[in-house]
């Protein structure tokens, strides 16, 4: 599909490891799209993923940046608006890593360093990254910057662990930085609560895939995908959602608002 809806709009994309992850088909519908992309990661990423392949094929540069330090995302903004030549209309926080998950440690027995962690690169980061830009005014009028989330910010699921507390925290700073941010700027800022989707840090969950199953029976829609994903955060970078600001957008088959389903 090629609608356009981004011809002429400049963007930074955080968070595509591999062809699973979510960043990943964004960064491919967005150049799809007509828009002119940067690509973002870790130096960690750049040896353990594949973004430096998706900057080639995309004719996107890629900059390093660990989203929990200021100092790299100010790089980041500047180099971003020189290479793409002018401001930037749109970013995607795509950026989660719970150690506490990896480690197997479940909500009772959080390790409070770990935790910390998790915070910091889950949530912190989208409000560092805001502020940043903010402060540089280094996006346009009308832009919009997306971040994603899950419906463990809202409701207790098994297993989702100190991520839960992550989103939690990411949906509030997209309110109160979406506030401050419309004012100034007329910046949108909202979040998709997308549905379980098989990726790196998807798969880390334990029970991933009962998470995932589950969701797909209950959604009457079933899963969003990948694909999905993708297409939605286009429209919400595009001209066509300029009101749409401080919202939590469940992406999701209508999983979040089934209350009982009967077999058909
Ligand atoms: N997969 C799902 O089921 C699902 C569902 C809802 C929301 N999400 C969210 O989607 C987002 C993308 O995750 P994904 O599922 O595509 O997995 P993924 O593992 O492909 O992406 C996570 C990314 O975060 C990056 N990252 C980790 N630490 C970072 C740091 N300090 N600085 C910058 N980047 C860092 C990783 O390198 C990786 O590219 C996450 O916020 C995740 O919580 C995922």
């Amino acid at each position: 599909m090629n609608h356009e809806l981004l011809k002429g709009k400049r963007g930074i994309i955080f968070g595509a490891l591999n062809e699973l992850s979510l960043a990943w088909a964004v960064a491919e519908q967005c150049y799809q799209e007509g828009a002119q992309i940067v690509l973002t990661n870790t130096p960690l990423a750049t040896r353990l993923g594949k973004v430096t392949t998706l900057a080639k094929k995309l004719n996107a540069p890629y900059i390093e940046a660990d989203a929990t330090s200021v100092e790299d995302l100010k790089k980041l903004f500047s180099e971003s608006q020189k290479q793409l030549g002018g401001k930037i209309d749109f970013v995607l926080h795509a950026v989660a890593m719970s150690m506490n998950i990896r480690r197997g440690n479940d909500y009772p027995h959080l390790n409070y360093s770990y935790y910390n962690k998790t915070l910091d690169i889950s949530a912190l980061s989208f409000h560092k990254m805001l502020q940043v830009a903010y402060e540089t005014d280094a996006i346009a009028e009308y832009g919009s910057v997306v971040a994603l989330t899950y419906i463990a910010a809202e409701r207790a699921i098994a297993y989702y662990n100190d991520m839960a507390d992550a989103k939690a925290l990411l949906q509030s700073i997209t309110r109160n930085f979406g506030l401050a941010y419309g004012q100034k700027r007329h910046v949108r800022i909202n979040t998709v609560s997308q549905s379980p989707t098989p990726t790196k840090a998807g798969g880390s969950i334990e029970f991933f895939d009962r998470f995932y199953e589950i969701s797909n029976r209950t959604a009457p829609l079933g899963n969003a995908s990948q694909q999905d994903c993708a297409d939605f955060c286009v429209m919400l970078f595009s001209d066509y959602t300029r009101k749409v600001t401080m919202q939590n957008l469940y992406h999701d088959g209508g999983f979040s608002t089934t209350g009982v389903q009967m077999p058909e």
